[in-house]
């Protein structure tokens, strides 16, 4: 059976009581199915003031799972007002979200911003999960995850093709020979996850809309095989 890789990326979304609903009732499906996890890493990727909240639910009840943030500063510690730099998230969270299109868009964020975003992140132990939009994005050297996400099929409603995501999967493993995983991420839902990580070159799924809602997210975590 292969490892998949299942992240839930919140976005912009959920206060401490919207929060700690979601990680209690999901922590409850884990909780009463057991075989849920089997191969499966699931990586949560709350806001940043969240971090604690969950991280905590996560360790008091010993939940396996891991944490991610969304973004990475792409300054290390110092005079940098609002930054959350990789030397302040070590030991927090395990992964870190790297070059969404979100961010690429909305905070022109560029490849060389965020190769310093990668290179930082590595440095203090974090995994990226370095997001692409095709097989002409950039990738950093060292990143071993990485989430095709064409812009046209996030939040949409349009994901692409399984065949098309796994030939693009394909065409980054043999153009970077450090990937190691290739998730696919643009509206994955409960009923099309089974389509994508079925696929021979998709190591999991990077989930947006449909993490938000812990009872659909909990059925795509079974359906991921
Ligand atoms: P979506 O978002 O699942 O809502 O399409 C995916 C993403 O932006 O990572």
């Amino acid at each position: 059976m292969k490892k998949l890789f299942i992240v839930a990326n919140w976005k912009a979304n959920k206060n401490q009581n919207d929060a700690r609903l979601w990680i209690e009732s999901f922590g409850e499906e884990i909780f009463s199915n057991d075989s849920l996890l089997a191969n499966k890493e699931v990586i949560v990727c709350p806001a940043f003031p969240m971090l604690s909240l969950v991280s905590g639910y996560i360790l008091a009840n010993n939940l396996k799972i891991s944490l991610g943030s969304q973004d990475v500063s792409r300054f290390d510690e110092g005079a940098f007002t609002g930054e959350v730099p990789a030397s302040i998230l070590q030991g927090i969270v395990e992964y870190s979200i790297i070059g969404h299109s979100e961010r690429r868009a909305n905070f022109s964020e560029t490849d060389e911003i965020l190769s310093e975003k990668t290179k930082l992140a590595l440095n203090s132990g974090i995994v990226p999960v370095f997001c692409v939009q095709g097989v002409d994005t950039p990738v950093p050297t060292g990143v071993t995850i990485v989430a095709y996400e064409p812009i046209e099929a996030i939040g949409t409603g349009n994901p692409d093709t399984p065949e098309n995501a796994n030939n693009v999967a394909l065409k980054l493993k043999e153009k970077y020979s450090f990937i190691e995983h290739v998730l696919y991420g643009g509206s994955v839902t409960s009923n099309n996850v089974g389509s994508f990580v079925s696929m021979e070159e998709i190591s999991g799924v990077l989930v947006g809309g449909a993490s938000l809602d812990a009872g659909e997210f909990s059925s795509l975590v079974k359906n991921a095989r």
